[in-house]
């Protein structure tokens, strides 16, 4: 290919964005072809439309008409504790977590789900989600499908650092990873295409509203389907209190014939950053903490407590079907986030490394399905049990902050089952326990603390 096709050249041209045909003759034919390919594939009109006009999309919701969402209490009955168990025997759910995030904020290159954040163990988040799932897939007699979203920017590392660690135990026809799309990213100030080399786009992850279109072209929504597997339990890699397919919460769903579950941690503070779950004319809607109106997120009710306090851990149950239907109504919409990027600048020939926000994102929530069901509920869960979200390098949410919740957990449920704790500090491998339950069945008696403890599988 001597020229870039001339079609390609004028729609270029009509968007101001010739340069991203820099260098082109000294680009090899392969490069040439990929670089064509990237522009017939990538949305990249769409995304510099929606950089044109400079913001985010606002979410379209009548704000008057806006009611906070009921919730269902954190205890679940006997009923629910059983429906939960036997789907879990049936073997009618999956697991799926979202882990193609860049960990930016952490400021590591690695992916998140490696990070060592064990407080005791110095095990990782994956290895932390694994053993739930092995450990659910023994008491529960089959193997637990663990479906694992990547994206460009994590899919190696990730799937290396499982090899590496032998899939911490698990079959590995039992884990799947399977990688998320892309979107191209602009410049905040030009509105031009940004490049990550000559002749080729930069692009970043779609959000983790891309496991939908993922799962689909992967073929994995149909083959869970042929599979026998109706329900899928979506969580985010950097919250290492998840209850991985707490046997209440998917006993609820179940019975509730709801097309999506949710769990819910109650905000305190107006500015938390998190997003929080309403009402809006009849169904669910989760506006994120950057949308909502600074006087909604600062209502309160008369008894002091925020109005709008349904905070999002993001941790769903969604039905197979509900996911394929939802697929059929077209794409989720695009949000648009001021964030870093460092790229190869065209005009000086270098790569240029930006200390502050330089450029457009483009990211599909997941959360944006929500108000597509027609049965829907919230379950609210203690944030102490079930949300320690790792974000940051230091401050809120920051390895010592997780850590912290997982210590105080773990001393919580082992002063349940009469051990006295004094100040040692504790963690409990998943494989040992996955609750104050289990560790009441499983502790020795006349257990004591003598020190810095991790109970471990064959701790006795
Ligand atoms: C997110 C939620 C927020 C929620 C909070 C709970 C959004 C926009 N907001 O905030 O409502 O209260 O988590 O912790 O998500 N990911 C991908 N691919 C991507 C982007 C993200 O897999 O393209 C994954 C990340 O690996 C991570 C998760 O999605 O596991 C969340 O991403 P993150 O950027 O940390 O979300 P927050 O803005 O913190």
């Amino acid at each position: 290919m001597r020229e870039a096709p001339a079609e390609l050249r004028e729609r270029l041209e009509r968007q101001n964005q010739l340069h991203v045909l820099y260098g082109w003759e000294k680009l090899s034919g392969v490069q040439r072809a990929g670089l064509v390919r990237q522009l017939t594939e990538v949305p990249w009109e769409k995304v510099l439309g929606l950089a044109v006009s400079g913001a985010k999309p606002a979410p379209s919701l009548a704000w008057q008409e806006l009611e906070p969402a009921p919730l269902t209490p954190a205890a679940a009955t006997a009923d629910e504790q059983a429906a939960g168990k036997a789907a879990l025997r049936q073997g009618v759910i999956a697991a799926l977590v979202v882990a193609g995030g860049q960990g930016t904020r952490l400021g590591t290159d690695q992916p998140k789900g490696a990070f060592p954040i064990g407080p005791l163990s110095r095990a990782s988040l994956f290895q932390i989600h694994a053993e739930k799932i092995a450990a659910l897939s023994r008491q529960y007699g089959r193997p637990l499908p663990w479906l694992i979203m990547t994206s460009p920017a994590t899919d190696a590392a990730t799937r290396e650092f499982f090899e590496r660690h032998s899939y911490f135990g698990l079959a590995r026809d039992q884990v799947r990873f399977f990688l998320q799309g892309t979107m191209p990213v602009v410049c905040a100030r030009t509105r031009r295409l940004l490049l990550e080399a000559p002749g080729q786009l930069l692009l970043s992850p779609n959000g983790h509203g891309g496991t939908l279109s993922a799962l689909a072209e992967h073929g994995l929504l149909d083959e869970l389907e042929s599979r026998g597997i109706e329900h899928i339990f979506y969580f985010q890699v950097d919250n290492p209190l998840v209850r991985v397919c707490d046997p209440g919460f998917v006993g609820r769903h179940v019975l509730s014939r709801a097309e999506v579950s949710s769990k819910v941690v109650l905000k305190d503070q107006p500015q938390e950053k998190v997003g929080i779950f309403a009402r809006h004319q009849g169904r669910c809607v989760l506006i994120e903490y950057s949308d909502l109106p600074a006087e909604l997120a600062q209502e309160r009710e008369a008894n002091g407590r925020l109005r709008y306090a349904a905070g999002n851990p993001a941790i769903h149950i969604f039905r197979r079907d509900f996911l394929q239907r939802v697929l059929s109504l077209g794409e989720l919409p695009l949000h648009v986030a001021h964030k870093v990027a460092a790229h190869f600048d065209p005009d000086t020939g270098q790569w240029v490394t930006p200390q502050t926000p330089n450029a457009f994102k483009f990211e599909q929530f997941i959360f944006d399905i929500l108000p597509h069901a027609r049965q829907w509920l919230l379950m609210e869960t203690p944030r102490a049990d079930e949300f320690a979200p790792l974000k940051n390098a230091e401050g809120p949410d920051s390895p010592p902050t997780v850590q912290q919740a997982m210590v105080a957990l773990h001393r919580r449920w082992l002063l349940q089952a009469g051990v006295p704790v004094q100040d040692w500090p504790v963690e409990i491998s998943p494989l040992f326990a996955l609750s104050a339950e289990e560790v009441m069945q499983r502790i020795p008696p006349g257990f004591r603390l003598t020190g810095p403890t991790y109970l471990r599988e064959d701790t006795k």
